[in-house]
């Protein structure tokens, strides 16, 4: 195994910033030595969000946010280094999700930009990108692929578990006591909140989700967005903006609505998505990770329609909400970097295992 530190970079699509983490994979339990988070500013994601819908010159616009990102990942794997007085000689690569500007496994394809080339260019280490396409190349959805590292942190032979990231988009991993791992992206997470938030309190998102907490639930509307197919569908599913997007929303909203009761409605409708797409598999215990933990009303929402199961942040097994996923990226180049499959077909339905990711050499 080609254990040593790993450097895991997530910038996911609530297009917040980069997560960045390095993990120690040689003790027999990740350490993370470091952890970083460098915030997008406002041109940077109205850039990312333009280019996720469909608009000219596309092509070159994605080449050049590829470099802007390369740039801005290579910073955060600076950072990391000096923040955990590391040589650069002890990482073994970089895993580097990328941002996603498109995601239609249905149609083929999965797109996440962030120039590999150049990332391995400006740091001197070897890359790993793409981790998704492969999946989709043998019929999966490409998503989620963080399952088997959420086993690998969090499973346990006494108590069946789930663990749920609430990202932009929320996704949940089923870790029974038998050892059988299962998990999909469920809907959205804060996705909806924040185009909310940002169109009517000019913030990036609902801050403790207080702005919610002294709102009132709109039943009918509630239930109108709950009757999304999505919700429905049976596993293997992934989704992402091209689904929850503003425009989804606007569809669906009723005149004369008090934007602080939709606030409060779309908070309830993340909460119940999670809450019915985890009917049926007996979770004891929820363990949460992503952004949405700080979302005091949200969790407060879940704890209701979980109990008696605790909801707990992950920060209570051992590893940062906010870690997480970029720690499960780390992981998942070394797999590739070890030529180990990491995909789990159970999830994302592909026809078998399969090595993820490209490997761009040092
Ligand atoms: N204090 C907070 N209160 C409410 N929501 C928060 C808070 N901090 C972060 N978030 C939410 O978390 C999101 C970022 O979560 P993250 O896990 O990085 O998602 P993604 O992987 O989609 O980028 C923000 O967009 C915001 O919605
Ligand atoms: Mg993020």
């Amino acid at each position: 195994m080609s254990t040593g530190l790993y450097a895991g970079l997530m910038s996911g699509t609530s297009l917040d910033g980069v997560d960045g983490v390095l993990v120690d994979f040689s003790a027999n339990a990740p350490r993370i030595v470091a952890s970083t988070h460098q915030p997008f500013d406002d041109r940077l994601r109205a850039d990312l969000l333009a280019l996720s819908c469909p608009g000219d010159d596309e092509l070159g616009r994605s080449a050049r946010l590829g470099n802007e990102l390369a740039r801005r990942y290579a910073a955060v794997v600076g950072a990391l280094l000096e923040r955990a007085a590391a040589r650069r000689q002890d990482v073994v690569a970089i895993g580097c999700h990328g941002q996603t500007v498109r995601h239609r496994p249905d149609q083929g394809y999965t797109l996440q930009i962030g120039n590999a080339a150049l990332l391995a260019e400006l740091t001197s280490l070897r890359v790993v990108a793409d981790f998704r396409s492969r999946d989709v190349a043998a019929g999966g959805q490409g998503a989620p692929l963080v399952p088997a590292f959420h086993a690998a942190m969090f499973a346990c032979r006494d108590e069946q578990r789930a663990v749920l990231n609430l990202g932009g988009i929320a996704n949940l991993s089923l870790l029974a006591r038998d050892g059988g791992v299962t998990g999909f992206d469920c809907g959205p997470g804060n996705c909806l909140m924040d185009i909310w938030a940002a169109r009517h309190l000019g913030l990036p998102f609902d801050r403790d989700g207080a702005w919610a907490g002294g709102g009132q639930v709109i039943p009918e509307l509630l239930k109108q967005l709950l009757g999304e197919p999505y919700f429905s569908a049976p596993a293997p599913k992934s989704t992402g903006r091209e689904l929850f997007h503003d425009g989804w929303l606007n569809r669906q909203l009723p005149p004369g609505v008090v934007p602080r009761d939709v606030q409060a409605t779309l908070t309830e409708l993340t909460a119940r998505s999670v809450a019915a797409a985890l009917a049926g598999f007996e979770a004891q215990r929820l363990i949460v990770c992503g952004g949405g933990v700080h979302n005091t009303f949200l969790m407060r929402r879940l704890e209701a329609l979980l109990a008696p199961a605790p909801v707990e942040p992950s920060d209570r097994h051992g590893i940062d909400p906010q870690d997480v996923e970029a720690a499960a990226f780390a992981w998942l180049a070394m797999q590739a970097v070890d030529g180990q499959p990491a995909n789990l077909p159970a999830v994302t339905g592909a026809q078998g295992p399969r090595v993820l990711g490209a490997i761009y050499p040092a």
